[in-house]
C-alpha cells in the first residue's frame, strides 16, 4: 500500500447531515515509538497491547455548509466547549485533507468523552485521534456507499476501512494508529514482521501463547499534572540525538526478539525486554539536548517495589512506562489475584490521591449505534 491508495475515486458528498459515534481505546507500547520523520513516519517500529477500558467516545455531527473555503468545526469534552483542542484538530485536518476531500464541505461538531479521568496523565491522543479518524472514515464510507447505490464496493471492505482509519489516525498522533484493532498491533516497517508498514498499524501476524491472552495492565496514576515536555517535542529531540541510530536499530532487534518470546510464552524474557524498552525510552529523554526527566520519585519507588516483590514472590509482575510518570503494571491473568493484592497494599500509596485504573488487553474500536 502507498499513500495514494487512500485516495478514492471522486465521489459526491451525498449526505446532507447526520452523526456517527465511535469508541476507540488507548494502547500501551511494549517496544516504543520514539522519534519520527516528516509526515508522522516513525523512525523505528513499535508494538503495543490495545487496552480495553481506557477509551474515548466521540460523536461527530456533520452538516453540509455553503462555502468550502475553510475548515469549520467545534470541539466539546464532556459537554464543555474546548477551544484549546482546536489547533491540534486544525493541524490534523490539514494533514488528512488530501485523503478526505469532503472536509471543507461540512461543519463538524466533535463531542468527545473519555472513560478515564481527564488530566489523569493518560495519553488521550491515541484514543481521541483514532475515534475521530474512525468517525471521518465512516462518513466517507457512507457517502461512497450512497453514491454507488449501496452496492458493495471492492475497496471499501473492512480491511480497507481499518487501514484507512489507522492511516489517518497516525497523521493525528503516531501512536493512535495502533488503537483501531487489537490485541497486539505493530506499526513501522521491520523485516521480521511480515506486512508491517510505516503507514498504519497492522495486527501482529504470528502465534501468541496463551500466557499473553488477557494480559493485565493496572495503571498507577503517579502524577496527573500536565507533562513538562510533550511527546511531540520529545520525538523531535531524537533528531541529532547522540544515541538515536543505535536506539532505532535496537527497536528493530527487540521486535525480532519478541517473536519467539510471544510464541513460547516465555514470561521472564518478556519482562526483561519490556522493562528495558521502558527504561531506554526514558534514557533517551535524559540524554536529549535539552534533557528532561518525566519520571517522578514515586515512579522509581514503584519500580523498586515491583522488582523486590517479583524476586520474593516469583510472580511475573513487570512494568512499562509511556511518556510520563505513570506506571503500567503488566501481569498475566492467572496471577491477577495475588498481584492485585500486592498493588493495593503496597503500590497504591504512591499514586496521586490513591488513583489507579485496572485495564487489560482489548480488541479495538467499536461503532456505537
Ligand atoms: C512514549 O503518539 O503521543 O507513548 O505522534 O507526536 O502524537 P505524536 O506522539 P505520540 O507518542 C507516543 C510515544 C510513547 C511510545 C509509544 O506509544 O509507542
Amino acid at each position: 500500500m502507498t499513500e495514494q491508495d487512500f485516495i478514492l475515486l471522486p465521489y459526491p458528498n451525498i449526505l446532507e447531515e447526520g452523526n456517527f459515534s465511535w469508541e476507540s481505546p488507548s494502547n500501551i507500547a511494549l517496544v516504543k515509538y520514539w522519534g519520527k520523520k516528516k509526515d508522522q513516519i516513525p523512525e523505528n517500529p513499535s508494538i503495543s497491547f490495545t487496552l480495553n477500558e481506557c477509551k474515548t467516545i466521540t460523536t461527530l455531527t456533520f452538516t453540509k455548509k455553503e462555502s468550502n473555503k475553510d475548515f469549520s468545526f467545534e470541539v466539546y469534552l464532556d459537554g464543555n466547549k474546548k477551544d484549546d483542542f482546536k489547533p491540534k484538530i486544525q493541524t490534523f485536518f490539514e494533514r488528512i485533507e488530501s485523503y478526505l476531500p469532503f472536509l471543507r464541505d461540512y461543519h463538524f461538531k466533535i463531542e468527545t468523552k473519555n472513560t478515564f479521568p481527564h488530566s489523569s496523565g493518560i495519553a488521550s491522543s491515541a484514543s481521541g485521534m483514532s475515534a475521530l479518524a474512525l468517525c471521518l472514515v465512516e462518513l466517507e464510507k457512507q457517502n461512497v456507499y450512497r453514491f454507488f447505490n449501496f452496492q458493495a464496493i471492492e475497496n471499501i471492505d473492512l480491511n480497507f476501512f481499518n487501514q484507512k482509519a489507522s492511516f489517518l489516525a497516525r497523521l493525528g498522533s503516531g501512536s493512535a494508529c495502533r488503537s483501531i484493532e487489537g490485541d497486539l498491533i505493530v506499526w513501522g516497517k521491520t523485516d521480521s514482521i511480515e506486512g508491517s508498514t510505516d503507514l498504519f498499524g497492522v495486527k501482529y501476524p504470528y502465534k501468541v501463547h496463551q500466557n499473553f491472552k488477557n494480559y493485565q495492565d493496572t495503571i498507577l496514576l503517579v502524577d496527573k499534572g500536565e507533562k513538562q515536555v510533550s511527546s511531540t517535542v520529545g520525538h523531535n529531540l531524537m533528531h541529532n540525538h547522540p544515541y538515536a541510530q543505535n536506539r532505532f536499530q535496537q527497536a528493530h532487534n527487540n521486535l525480532e526478539k519478541l517473536k519467539p518470546i510471544l510464541e513460547s510464552g516465555d514470561l521472564n524474557a518478556f519482562i526483561k525486554l519490556v522493562e528495558s524498552e521502558a527504561l531506554t525510552l526514558h534514557a533517551m529523554m535524559m540524554t536529549s539536548m535539552p534533557y528532561f526527566i518525566l519520571m517522578k520519585p514515586n515512579t522509581l519507588e514503584i519500580i523498586n517495589k515491583i522488582w523486590r516483590f517479583r524476586q520474593d514472590s516469583g510472580l511475573h509482575i513487570s512494568f512499562t512506562l509511556d511518556a510520563g510518570a505513570n506506571v503500567h503494571v503488566l501481569y498475566p491473568e492467572n496471577e491477577a489475584t495475588q498481584i492485585l493484592e500486592f498493588i493495593k497494599s503496597e503500590l497504591v500509596a504512591y499514586c496521586q490521591n490513591g488513583h489507579y485504573i485496572c485495564d487489560q488487553i482489548g480488541f479495538g474500536a467499536k461503532k456505537i449505534d
